[in-house]
């Protein structure tokens, strides 16, 4: 088991579920292009949340972390025509990023990016009563993830599907900073100890290292 063999099975699944289009194609160019190191989810990853939004029947999705939009079309492109991805991004070169991905998708209907900090926009959309949301995405900066699985109850009812990024990562890897490694904690002490959901981890592996994706059900 190295580095090697798991993008070389990445990119087996990858073809043979067809995991590419020019659209996505395009989103993971517009990455490269800016020079930006590539910290979205993977093809099967991509496939996995959509998949998964699929199954829980999500009207309304709710993302924290945009970065260029890749994650954001997976998800979206399971909902039907009359429902909504609300995708949070602190960074507004980011924001416009993705923005110009959703639109080359036909996506930019069923796509809002609200640009801020995610930890004053869930309070912001908790009092306009968006909620609440069928699918959660949580994949932005990792120190507040407690803060963010907190926000995002708020945001939700009986059945909503909560899902994390990098939760495992984190908490081995000797070269993340003590904030993340802590904020991850936190989270994944969080969720495992919580009444309010029904809970574990999934280890993930991609085209990244390996990490996991924390998926928790609201009792
Ligand atoms: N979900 C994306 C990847 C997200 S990367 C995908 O898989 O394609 C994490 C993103 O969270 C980055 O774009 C970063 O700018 C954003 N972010 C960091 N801190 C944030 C905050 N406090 N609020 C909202 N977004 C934040
Ligand atoms: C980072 C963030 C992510 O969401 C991810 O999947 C990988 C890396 C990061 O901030 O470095
Ligand atoms: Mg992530």
């Amino acid at each position: 088991m190295n580095d090697k063999y798991f993008i070389k099975a990445e990119n087996y699944i990858s073809e043979l579920f067809h995991l590419t289009d020019p659209v996505l194609a395009a989103t993971l160019q517009s990455v490269q292009d800016a020079g930006i190191h590539d910290i979205g989810v993977s093809p099967s990853q991509g496939k996995l949340l959509q998949l998964l939004a699929r199954l829980c029947g999500a009207k309304k999705i709710l993302e924290m972390g945009t970065f260029f939009g890749y994650s954001g079309i997976w998800l979206a492109r399971a909902l039907p025509a009359d429902g909504q991805l609300i995708t949070l991004e602190y960074d507004p070169q980011n924001a416009a990023f993705a923005e110009k991905n959703f639109a080359n998708a036909g996506l930019q209907n069923k796509i809002q990016i609200r640009t801020g900090n995610a930890l004053e926009l869930l309070p912001q959309l908790e009092a306009e009563g968006v909620g609440p949301f069928d699918m959660i995405f949580i994949d932005a900066d990792k120190p507040p993830y407690a803060e963010y699985f907190r926000l995002a109850l708020h945001l939700s009812r009986p059945g909503t599907l909560i899902i994390a990024d990098n939760v495992v990562r984190h908490v081995f890897d000797p070269a993340t900073p003590e904030d993340k490694k802590n904020g991850v904690l936190r989270f994944n002490q969080l969720i495992a100890a919580s009444d309010a959901v029904s809970a574990v981890i999934l280890q993930t592996v991609g085209i990244k290292e390996p990490d996991g994706m924390a998926i928790a059900i609201v009792n």
